[in-house]
């Protein structure tokens, strides 16, 4: 049977700031430029989730997508929107909040849930500005 992709978009926005404390200031900020900026920034990130199925015999639908979005909001979009990532995320505790890490984690959060809806988390791509992406596929 084809399998068919199909993804769902969803936004959050969300602060941070990238440094590592055993470094100076001067390499931090020639590592990681603005986002070592010490009192942190903030994104309008866009989150794109994947899932791979066969389309339903009666509906032609892979999923049903408000349920995916569902699923998305509550594991996902909830815990990010509005928060500094480096503090405020039970999911991002521990981990530089790269976007990504921030990829790695989301996928995480999504894979059981994605499978108990009968398909197969196939890309979490986090945008962390127009010009760069992250994408992981589990591998
Ligand atoms: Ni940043």
């Amino acid at each position: 049977m084809p399998q068919v992709h199909i993804t769902r978009r969803e936004r959050f926005s969300a602060s941070h700031r990238l440094a590592r404390p055993d470094w100076s200031a001067e390499k931090n900020l020639a590592v990681f430029g603005k986002c070592s900026n010490p009192s942190g920034h903030g994104h309008n990130y866009v989150l794109w989730v994947t899932v791979a199925g066969e389309p339903d015999p009666e509906t032609s639908f892979v999923t049903d997508l408000s349920l995916l979005s569902r699923i998305i909001k509550e594991r996902v979009i909830d815990h990010l929107d509005h928060k500094n990532i480096d503090v405020d995320v039970p999911f991002m505790k521990g981990r530089y909040s790269s976007t990504e890490n921030l990829c790695l984690a989301i996928w995480e959060q999504l894979v059981e849930p994605v499978r108990e809806l009968g398909v197969r988390l196939v890309t979490v791509k986090v945008e962390e500005t127009e010009n760069n992406y992250a994408e992981y596929h589990g591998e």
